[in-house]
C-alpha cells in the first residue's frame, strides 16, 4: 500500500543508507536500549484524569494488579480485506491455506527490537492489530458491493479497505476484524493515499448502523444495555443519554447512521454527541487528550494506558458509585503488554504531518497563501493566541464549555483559558467525558483531515468559516445532529466569520499549508 509514510520512510532509508555508508560500513544505528515505563500505576492513573464539571462523578479505574492479571493480547499476522471488485483471484482461498502466525506476544515471539527504528517499526504493527476477529461468516456485509457503496467505504490506491484485516488465528478459518487504531485513525485521500494516525474516515458507525438494522448486534433488549454500558449517565437527568433504555432499534439505526466518515459515537461520550476522531501527529507535545481534554499526557506511559483504555477498559470505570457494566474475570480479558504499548507509542511520537501535496505554486497562489497567513497572525482575529503556531497550532490550553464555571481550586487552573469559544456544550458538561472544558485544537493536517468541530459538524473548512452556520435554519455539512434534525446552528466559535470573502479565502488557503 502506497501511504505517505511509506514514502517517508522510504526517504529515511535512503538518508540513513548514506549516513552508514560514510560511517564506514559499521552499522550505523545505536542500540536502543529504552526503560520501558508500566502501562498501569496506580498512582499515576489515580491523578490521570481531568476532574469531571460534576465532581462527584469523576471516575476512577481498576487497580493495576487487575489489569496485569489480563492475559497479553498475541499479534497475529493480518491480511487486508480487498473490496470485493478488487480482490486477488482465489484470496481467500490463499488465507485458508495459511498457517497462523503469531508476530508478539508474551512468550518470546516478537519482531526485531534492537533500534529505536525497530521499535518503531514494532509499533506501526500494534497501531495495526485489529482486536476482534469475528468468523467470516458474520461478516459478509463486508463483501456488499451495495452497502460499501451506500456508506461511502473509502478504498486504497490498492483495493484494499484499510484499518479492516483478516486473520488467521486457526489455519482454514481466516476472520474478519476491525477495532485496530486504524479502524478509526487511518484516513483514506480520494486518490486511494493513506496517513496513519489521523481523523480516519472508514465509516465505522454506519456499519453499526447497518449491523444494529440487521440483527447482528443483537436484539432491542441488547442493544439499549449495550449503549447504557458505553454512554449511560444516570445522574442527568436531561442529557443526551439519559433515556437510552427507552430508545427502539430505530432510533438507534438513526442515530448511527448520522454519523459521518471520521466522526464516531465513542464510549463515554454519547450516541447524540458523537465526537470527531481526533488527529494523533504531533501528539507527544499535546498536554491533554481527547476533545473535552478529560485525561493528562505527561508522557508515554499515559499515552499507552489510554491506548488500552480507548479500546477497553475505560468502561469498566466507576462514576461515583455508578458502575457501568459489570467487572469481568481478569484471566478473560486481554491487554497490551508493556512493550507492545511502548512500542505504539513510540510509533505515533514518530510521526509528522505530511505536507499537502498540491502546495502553492503559482505566485499568486503564493501571494494567497501569503495574506491567508497575515490574516491568521493578524491581533484582531486572535487565531494565533489559541492556535499558536510555536506549539504546532495550539496552546495546549483549556477553554470553557459555554455555562462551566470552573472551581477556585482546579488542578489544571494553570492551564486554563478563563473564556469559552461558544460552541455547543453538551459533550463538555453532558457525558462522563464531560469535563467542562473543550481543549483547543491543533491545526496540523488540516489539508487532509475533516469534519470539523468536536462532534464534526462542518465538513469543510469553507462551512466552519461560512457566518452561515450561526443561523437556525443552517443545515450542517457534517454531523448533522440528532435524529430527525432538520437544520441546526453550529454555534461558536466566531473567529473568522466576519472576514471579507477574499481574506477567508486566503486564510483557509494559509491553513491547508498546515
Ligand atoms: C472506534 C474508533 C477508534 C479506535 C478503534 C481508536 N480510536 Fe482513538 N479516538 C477515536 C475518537 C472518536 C477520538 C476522539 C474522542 C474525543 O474527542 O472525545 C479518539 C481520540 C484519540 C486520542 C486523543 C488524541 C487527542 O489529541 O485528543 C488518542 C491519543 C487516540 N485516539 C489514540 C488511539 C490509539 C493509539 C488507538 C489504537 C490503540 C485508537 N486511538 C483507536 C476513535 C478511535
Ligand atoms: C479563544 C481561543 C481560540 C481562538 C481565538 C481561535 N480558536 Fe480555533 N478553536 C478553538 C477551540 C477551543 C476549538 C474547538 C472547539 C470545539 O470543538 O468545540 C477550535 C477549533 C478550530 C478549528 C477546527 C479544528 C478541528 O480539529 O475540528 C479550526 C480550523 C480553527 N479553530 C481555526 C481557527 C482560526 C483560523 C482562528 C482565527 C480566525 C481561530 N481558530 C481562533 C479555540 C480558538
Amino acid at each position: 500500500m502506497k501511504t505517505a509514510d511509506t514514502i517517508a520512510a522510504l526517504f529515511m532509508t535512503l538518508l540513513g543508507g548514506a549516513a552508514h555508508f560514510v560511517s564506514a560500513g559499521e552499522p550505523s544505528a545505536p542500540a536502543f536500549l529504552p526503560v520501558i515505563p508500566r502501562i498501569y500505576d496506580d498512582a499515576e492513573t489515580a491523578t490521570w484524569h481531568v476532574p469531571l464539571a460534576l465532581g462527584k462523578v469523576s471516575p476512577s479505574f481498576l487497580t493495576s494488579s487487575y489489569f496485569y492479571a489480563r492475559k497479553v493480547r498475541p499479534i497475529y499476522r493480518s491480511y487486508p480485506v480487498y473490496h470485493p471488485d478488487r480482490e486477488p483471484a482465489g484470496y481467500l482461498e490463499k488465507l485458508k491455506s495459511l498457517e497462523p502466525e503469531v508476530l508478539w506476544d508474551d512468550t518470546g515471539k516478537r519482531p526485531k527490537l534492537e533500534t529505536e527504528a525497530d521499535w518503531i517499526r514494532a509499533g506501526e504493527l500494534v497501531y495495526d492489530a485489529p482486536i476482534s476477529p469475528q468468523p467470516l461468516s458474520d461478516s459478509l456485509h463486508f463483501r456488499d458491493r451495495e452497502l460499501l457503496k451506500r456508506i461511502g467505504m473509502p478504498i486504497a490506491t490498492d483495493g484494499s479497505l484499510p484499518g479492516l484485516h483478516y486473520v488467521i488465528r486457526t489455519k482454514g478459518q481466516p476472520e474478519l476484524a476491525r477495532f485496530s487504531c486504524g479502524t478509526c485513525h487511518t484516513r483514506v485521500l480520494p486518490d486511494g493515499v493513506t496517513i496513519k494516525a489521523t481523523q480516519g474516515n472508514l465509516p465505522l458507525a454506519r456499519i453499526e448502523a447497518h449491523e444494529n438494522r440487521t440483527g447482528k448486534s443483537g436484539d432491542e433488549a441488547a442493544l439499549r444495555l449495550a449503549a447504557f454500558e458505553y454512554h449511560g449517565t444516570p445522574w442527568f437527568t436531561n442529557g443526551p443519554n439519559t433515556k437510552l433504555k427507552d430508545w427502539t432499534l430505530d432510533q438507534f439505526v438513526q442515530a448511527r447512521e448520522a454519523c459521518p466518515p471520521g466522526v464516531y459515537p465513542n464510549h463515554n461520550g454519547g450516541l447524540l454527541v458523537p465526537a470527531r476522531a481526533a488527529e494523533l501527529r504531533g501528539i507527544k507535545e499535546r498536554r491533554y487528550l481527547d476533545g473535552t481534554g478529560h485525561m493528562r499526557h505527561r508522557g508515554p506511559s499515559d499515552l499507552m494506558r489510554f491506548s488500552d483504555f480507548h479500546q477497553w477498559g475505560s468502561i469498566y470505570a466507576s462514576f461515583g458509585t455508578f458502575q457501568p457494566q459489570a467487572i469481568p474475570e481478569p484471566e478473560t480479558q486481554e491487554r497490551y503488554s508493556d512493550e507492545q504499548a511502548y512500542a505504539l507509542a513510540l510509533y505515533v511520537y514518530s510521526l509528522t504531518v505530511p505536507p499537502n501535496p498540491n502546495p502553492p505554486r503559482t505566485t499568486e497562489d503564493k501571494a494567497m497563501v501569503a495574506r491567508g497567513r497575515e490574516v491568521f497572525m493578524d491581533s484582531g482575529n486572535r487565531c494565533a493566541t489559541c492556535h499558536d503556531p510555536k506549539q504546532g497550532f495550539t496552546n495546549n490550553k483549556l477553554t470553557l464549555a459555554s455555562g462551566f464555571v470552573v472551581p477556585a481550586d482546579h488542578p489544571e487552573k494553570a492551564h486554563i483559558m478563563p473564556r469559552s469559544v461558544g460552541t455547543d456544550p453538551a459533550f463538555a458538561l453532558l457525558t462522563r467525558k464531560g469535563t467542562g472544558f473543550y481543549k483547543v485544537p491543533t491545526l496540523l493536517g488540516l489539508w487532509y483531515r475533516g469534519p470539523f468541530e468536536h462532534n464534526g459538524s462542518c465538513a469543510t473548512l469553507e462551512d466552519w468559516f461560512d457566518p452561515r452556520r450561526l443561523r437556525d435554519d443552517y443545515v450542517p455539512t457534517g454531523w448533522k445532529g440528532p435524529p430527525g434534525t432538520k437544520t441546526r446552528a453550529v454555534k461558536g466559535h466566531e473567529f473568522g466569520l466576519d472576514l471579507s470573502a477574499e481574506d477567508r479565502k486566503a486564510l483557509i488557503t494559509f491553513l491547508r499549508t498546515l
